[in-house]
């Protein structure tokens, strides 16, 4: 198979100036927690999304998909959501840089140039709609390398933010900073302990020994996934706004408690108390990553997969994102005396599970699961063994 840059050299006619790649990311802790102004614990991994660049001069964006054996060309200004999703992911970053640079700094020349246009190829091995963040890779890729073509000077914490709106305004997710930030920022063999709150964060090492991380692919993606993350997102936002009016010093979830949960919101006990439900997984799920950080310090890896346990029936029972697939597939580790630590990972409604798994009996084990999989469901369980690696670089 031909090289990105190859591919991009025979379809462009030349080659390109810039190459960089970008993570996906795995999350061990801090799920749905990101847009409630929490914390996460998120990794870049050893799968990524690569890209080549090259500037040209005639005011078009010339965008190729190796994977998809797509080409989408669009002037590069105006621009508007495109109906091809990844298409999206490449310019709703250009836009947010045009916006940079007309509002914030008022740099005509680079705008100028920017206007001009370029040629890209993106390629990659993070699979798609498997609750890795390809797409935020691909937009951490593309800030990155606008940032450092146009030089534009911006932060990692400042691309991360733009990569965000990107997904906001041409991809129609609300999602929170996680993704883009863990791609941006990841470092090797470390996970990042982000507050979303104030947006710092701390690296720390993963105490793994003999223990490694596997991630289990459903390989489904329902179409629900982004109208009820949106819908999440918002059935937090009415439990925060009743939550104020009898405490009005609470500004944001961090300021809440369980009580004050129980208190405010708790009517009857119905299972339709959706927003109740909603707000005691966040709250709980924000104090249960600060002590999983705790017990990382203290190098205590079967206590802190005790969490990633609970999590995942925070996530299924209470803020409902789960499917049955992501159910099952923890629930065959559970008892396990080799998986330290399993839950669904992401968004949810698909895509896969993160397990913490005894090195000496990953393969046992995942043969055991794919059997059971493929026997509840009739579909292959995709595996995949992750490591920790950097965040977005040139190559
Ligand atoms: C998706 C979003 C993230 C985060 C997770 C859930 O991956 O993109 O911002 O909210 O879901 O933790």
């Amino acid at each position: 198979m031909p090289s990105i840059q190859e591919k991009f050299t025979q379809l462009f006619g030349h080659a390109p100036s810039l190459m960089v790649q970008s993570p996906g990311r795995i999350n061990l802790i801090g799920e749905h927690t990101d847009y409630n102004h929490g914390f996460v614990l998120p990794a870049a991994i050893d799968k990524y999304v690569q890209i080549a660049f090259e500037h040209r001069t005639d005011g078009m964006i010339h965008m190729h998909a190796i994977d998809l054996h797509e080409t989408v060309t669009v002037p590069a200004h105006p621009l508007q959501p495109h109906t091809i999703t990844w298409v999206n992911y490449i310019i709703g970053v250009v836009a947010q840089v045009q916006d940079y640079l007309t509002y914030a700094v008022h740099n005509k020349e680079t705008l100028y140039k920017l206007n001009e246009g370029f040629d890209i190829c993106i390629q990659g091995d993070i699979p798609i709609g498997a609750g890795l963040s390809s797409s935020a890779a691909v937009e951490s890729a593309v800030i990155f390398a606008l940032n450092e073509w146009y030089a534009l000077g911006l932060s990692k914490m400042q691309m991360a933010l733009m990569a965000q709106k990107a997904e906001h305004e041409f991809a129609g997710v609300k999602c929170g900073i996680m993704d883009m930030f863990a791609s941006i920022h990841g470092e090797a063999n470390q996970v990042m302990l982000l507050d979303c709150q104030d947006l710092s964060f701390k690296y720390y090492s993963l105490p793994l020994k003999d223990y490694c991380i596997v991630l289990f692919d459903t390989s489904i993606k329902h179409a629900l996934a982004s109208s009820e993350y949106n819908t999440r997102r918002l059935e937090c936002e009415q439990g925060l706004k009743i939550l104020q009016e009898t405490y009005p010093a609470i500004q944001t979830f961090r300021d809440v408690s369980v009580r004050q949960v129980e208190e405010c919101l708790f009517i009857h006990k119905e299972a339709s108390n959706k927003i109740y439900q909603r707000c005691k997984y966040v709250v709980e799920e924000m104090e249960r990553v600060q002590l999983a950080v705790k017990d990382l310090l203290v190098g205590d890896m079967k206590a802190f997969g005790q969490k990633m346990f609970a999590t995942h029936r925070g996530l299924s029972e209470l803020y409902e994102v789960s499917c049955p697939e992501l159910d099952m597939l923890v629930n065959a580790v559970k008892d396990n005396e080799y998986v330290v630590g399993a839950r669904m990972m992401g968004g949810g409604f698909g895509g896969c599970t993160i397990n913490i798994i005894k090195s000496k009996e990953v393969e046992n084990i995942i043969a055991q699961v794919t059997e059971k999989y493929h026997h509840a469901t009739h579909k292959k369980l995709h595996t995949y063994q992750v490591k920790i690696e950097q965040g977005t670089h040139i190559i």
